[in-house]
């Protein structure tokens, strides 16, 4: 550990030396965010809320923010976004780094922030039950020199790779590269800077109970106002699941478990009524999370449930999402990233991908519902609660269980048939 401390500093040295003999001036580690040793937490901190809540704000910003852009029907992976934004927030300028703390709700202690990323890297799954899968990466121009000292900050936590290609010398090659990183298309990618950013998330999972087998069937799909738009592959089942009512959403919540010890879940808002999404989504306050989380409560009788089959795809331009978010330096002026690479980074573009599959396919087989042993349901709101038909536009997030921070937060609103 000390050896490798040393070695670090040698080289940090060396590299100083070597930037200050070729007559470039770069103050490489004069952040205390590089540090490497933070020392011990302060005790009194709630790293875990804290955390939670920083996620938790994030999501509700982005997603706020993604919704009205297209059609409304979108993923986005703010726990990727977030992480990616956390490694270039420890290498950026004092007051682009405290634009971006002030964005992903990171603290000014660099222990507490250490912490929030082990937490962060520590939520991804790539088992045979369920493949939550994140890439993140700054791709830098050939000849563009990581600062080692950041490099290895972000590395050890997990937060970021960096790749090298031949952005100037060769942008179709360079391009090939990203697009082979990230799997996307990105018709409009940027190359003009010395860098670019991307991440990714997809995720396939295993429900913990199946959907049963044989009751896939195409059946019309709503919009908001109750017309039919088209159709979709329904998927069915009748179980017993968290239910709940949350009044701010004007919405009938459902928690499905996912994977086989319940790793991860989706939870699905789906709006009652002829209620429109667009003032429900502008007024959602990053507190709504928790409120969802107290309301759900496991229900009395089975539910019917209906949900439809699909894969979602999204890319996003997330520098424009930041650029509205106020985080402009980082885009077009150099010392901004001074601290990142020499020489800077000054990312041109960011380019998020994430893709989402429901299907039917669950670890355990769902239990014969005995009807008579529940009853009829008894209350109206049993009544109300005992039916969940997603055949108009929901909202879900995929979350981890451990720490129910957001992972995927998505909205569905066009069915997969035109009719
Ligand atoms: C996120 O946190 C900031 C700072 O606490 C707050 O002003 C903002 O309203 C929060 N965003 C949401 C969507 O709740």
């Amino acid at each position: 550990m000390r050896t490798s401390v040393f070695c670090f500093v040698v080289a940090f040295a060396l590299q100083y030396v070597l930037a200050a003999k070729r007559g470039i001036v770069t103050l490489y580690g004069s952040l205390d965010s590089l540090r490497i040793d933070s020392g011990p937490c302060p005790e009194y901190e709630n790293v875990f809320e804290g955390y939670q809540d920083a996620i938790h704000n994030f999501t509700i910003e982005v997603y706020k923010h993604v919704a009205p852009l297209g059609t409304y029907q979108f993923v986005v992976s703010s726990h990727s976004m977030w992480m990616t934004l956390a490694a270039i927030a420890e290498g950026a300028d004092h007051e682009t780094q405290q634009q971006l703390f002030k964005t992903l709700l990171l603290p000014d202690n660099p222990c507490i922030r250490q912490s929030y990323y082990q937490l962060a890297a520590s939520r991804f799954s790539l088992t045979p039950d369920v493949s939550v899968v994140s890439t993140r990466a700054l791709v830098i121009d050939e000849g563009v020199t990581p600062n080692p000292l950041w490099h290895s900050f972000v590395t050890k936590n997990s937060l970021l790779d960096v790749i090298t290609a031949p952005i100037k010398f060769n942008p179709p090659v360079a391009a090939n590269v990203i697009r082979q990183v990230v799997y996307a298309n990105f018709p409009r990618l940027n190359l003009r800077g010395n860098s670019v950013l991307l991440d990714t998330m997809d995720y396939n999972g295993l429900w913990n109970t199946a959907f049963a087998d044989a009751v896939v069937k195409r059946a019309p799909f709503h919009n908001i106002a109750g017309q039919r738009i088209g159709s979709v592959d329904m998927m069915t089942v009748k179980r017993r699941a968290k239910v709940g009512y949350v009044p701010k959403l004007q919405s009938k919540m459902l928690e499905l478990p996912i994977g086989t010890n319940n790793q991860y879940s989706i939870i699905i808002a789906l709006v009652v009524g002829n209620n429109d999404l667009r003032p429900i989504i502008r007024e959602m306050k990053s507190s709504i999370i928790k409120e969802v989380l107290g309301t759900l409560q496991e229900s009395r009788v089975p539910i019917d449930v209906t949900l439809p089959q699909f894969t979602i795809n999204s890319e996003l331009d997330a520098r424009t999402i930041l650029e509205d978010f106020g985080i402009k330096n980082l885009w077009t002026d150099p010392e901004a990233t001074r601290y990142i690479s020499t020489p800077p980074a000054l990312p041109s573009s960011y380019v998020q991908r994430s893709t989402l599959t429901l299907n039917k396919d669950g670890v355990n087989l769902p239990a014969v519902v005995e009807l008579r042993s529940f009853g009829p349901p008894s209350s109206p709101e049993d009544q109300f609660l005992s039916e969940f038909i997603a055949d108009r536009p929901f909202m879900f997030g995929l979350f981890d269980t451990e720490t129910y921070s957001c992972l995927m937060a998505t909205m569905y609103t066009q069915p997969t048939y035109p009719n």
